[in-house]
């Protein structure tokens, strides 16, 4: 039985769908404290989200059995993704969920800012019929600024656009052709300053765009321009909006996001009769919440139950499912790592992983050299998830690349791993689609299996070392399964790869490395077949 912690309050159709599937245990405690999710994230293996709870270092580093987060809604800013990734948790989020809902609370702040909509509502309630004090302003004919032209970018534009407003886009990610389709004028940031009458983010949170909106860019606006924040706090400087408002520079603000949320009482903009503000509500429509809580439990399901993956932003390759079906030829390149990370004698700088035959995808191959090689040396867990961003933290350089190869396998993966002693090259093949081989060491070719213990063996090419090999470890009460064996030239060295029934102790890999015309032994531990 899996079991999903709800830490957030979603709708119940969602919880209902866990429920359903009898292998799945809801804990449903929203809006509990750290102290109490420390007691249960242990045993969790899925836990579902909003912006609400804070997934840090500390609780991820209690789920030892956490394998996804599901994010109901689109910022995953609440999550250290880094951490999940390092310990292999799956990140997910429901992208268009609630994209619509956040659009139009997007305009209808826009419009509230305009037209003075929330003081005029509070002094009719306070009994005056104020006309004269609240004269608004139209959006028709304005030109509109749009920072970020992603999904909810694009329907502000879109909705304004009717409102005959003219319109000003800027967004780096996005290409021309883009633009062009969605009929937006394409501008720099500080156009935007100074044309907009009305100016509306629509980014992630992150280094680029934290204060992307600060004193220096509000002095190049408009006077009286509004401004409008729907996408994430922090993304404005509040205390320059704040002395903004202040200076009647800039004319309103229409704000549903904030940089300390719930906003503080003694907050800046709470003084202001033009600042409209919401608390986070762009995504809290009956619809948006229905659909953020059905996609993300089923996202959530599915990945438990069918290892399905869908909307995930942690994982280092577009499509999961390819990893499911390149997972003989993963193996095999785990495998290579592993191999050459016991040869490797120092740390490793660069990594080259060439393959060549029938595969159209690099990516979970190399992913799987990574683990290999790191997985014995990392203090961490590595696995698939976090090989490459450890190999990054590592400074260890990576390139990848398909090869023409006439040595005549259907499909070969070699591996050179580059040390300060030089570079050591392996390859591997997989054999009728399944049986992993080592193919060539360097320049010995030869025919491995990296399968249990193996021994590696370099000795000078003379007669009795393999007999000599035999009895030492017979004298230690080992057998071999497959001695293999590769020679360049007679009379030169050889290399062997030995598959024995158990491993040796270091003391006894050290004996048989004294043993006469050895010139050096290594172990390596490969999973079994
Ligand atoms: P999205 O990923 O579809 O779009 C984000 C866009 O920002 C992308 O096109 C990207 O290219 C662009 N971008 C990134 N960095 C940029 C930069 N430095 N300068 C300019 N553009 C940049 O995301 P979305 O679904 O449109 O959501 C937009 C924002 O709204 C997110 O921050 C999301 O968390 C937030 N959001 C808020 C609510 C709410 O309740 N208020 C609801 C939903 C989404
Ligand atoms: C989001 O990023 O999806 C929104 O901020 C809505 C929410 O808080 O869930």
């Amino acid at each position: 039985m899996y079991k999903v912690l709800i830490s957030d309050a979603i709708d119940e159709q969602g919880i209902d769908l866990l429920k359903e599937t009898g292998e799945i245990e809801v804990i449903y405690q929203p809006d509990s404290t750290v102290k109490d999710y420390l007691e249960v994230v242990g045993g969790i293996h899925g836990w579902i989200i909003r912006s609400g709870t804070k997934v840090g270092n500390e609780l991820l580093t209690r789920a030892d059995n956490l394998r996804v987060i599901g994010r109901a809604g689109v910022g995953v800013d609440n999550v250290n993704l880094d951490t999940a990734t390092l310990r292999g948790v799956i990140v997910m989020n429901t992208p268009t969920g609630n994209t619509n809902a956040a659009t139009e609370q997007t305009m209808a702040l826009m419009l509230a800012a305009a037209r003075k909509i929330a003081p005029a509502h509070e002094a009719l309630k306070e009994g005056r019929w104020d006309r004269e004090k609240f004269l608004g302003r139209e959006l028709r004919d304005k030109t509109l600024g749009i920072i970020g032209l992603g999904r909810i970018g694009q329907g502000v534009a879109k909705r304004a656009a009717s409102f005959d407003m003219e319109i000003l886009g800027y967004d780096p990610y996005l290409s021309d052709e883009q633009f062009d389709t969605l009929n937006i004028n394409k501008t720099s940031l500080d156009d935007i300053f100074a044309h907009a009458d009305v100016l509306t983010a629509h980014v992630p949170i992150n280094e680029q765009t934290r204060n992307l909106i600060d004193a220096e860019a509000i002095a190049k606006m408009k006077d009286e321009v509004i401004l409008v924040n729907c996408a994430r706090g922090g993304v404005y400087n509040e205390e320059a909006v704040a002395e903004g408002l202040r200076s009647g520079k800039i004319g309103a603000i229409g704000f549903d996001v904030f940089a300390k949320e719930p906003l503080d009482p003694d907050h800046p903009f709470l003084e202001f009769d033009n600042a409209v503000l919401t608390p986070h509500l762009g995504a809290s429509t009956r619809e948006a919440k229905e659909n953020v809580a059905l996609d993300i439990c089923k996202q959530v399901r599915d990945f438990l139950l069918h290892e399905k993956v869908k909307n995930a932003v942690n994982i280092p390759f577009a499509d999961y499912g390819k990893l499911r079906q390149m997972e003989p030829y993963v193996d095999l390149g785990e495998r290579l790592g592993l191999l050459q990370i016991a040869r490797a004698s120092g740390p490793v700088k660069e990594v080259y992983i060439r393959v060549s035959g029938e595969f159209d995808d690099i990516k979970p191959i190399s992913l799987g050299v990574l683990k290999g090689l790191l997985g014995p040396v990392s203090g961490d867990k590595v696995n698939l998830m976090n090989a490459a961003l450890l190999a990054r933290q590592r400074n260890i350089r990576i390139q990848e690349s398909y090869e023409y190869d006439d040595s005549g396998y259907t499909n070969l993966i070699e591996v050179t791993v580059v040390t300060d002693d030089g570079e050591k090259r392996a390859s591997g093949s997989l054999f009728g689609k399944e049986h992993p081989r080592i193919v060539r060491i360097d320049e010995y070719h030869m025919d491995a299996r990296p399968v249990g213990t193996v021994l590696m063996i370099r000795n000078n090419d003379v007669p009795g070392v393999i007999g000599n090999v035999g009895s030492f470890l017979g004298s230690r009460n080992i057998n071999i399964a497959e001695y293999r064996l590769g020679r360049q030239e007679e009379g030169n060295a050889a290399l062997a790869m030995v598959n024995l029934d158990g491993p040796l102790t270091q003391e006894d890999l050290a004996s048989l490395e004294q043993e006469q015309n050895i010139l050096n032994v290594q172990q390596v531990n490969f999973p079994p077949e």
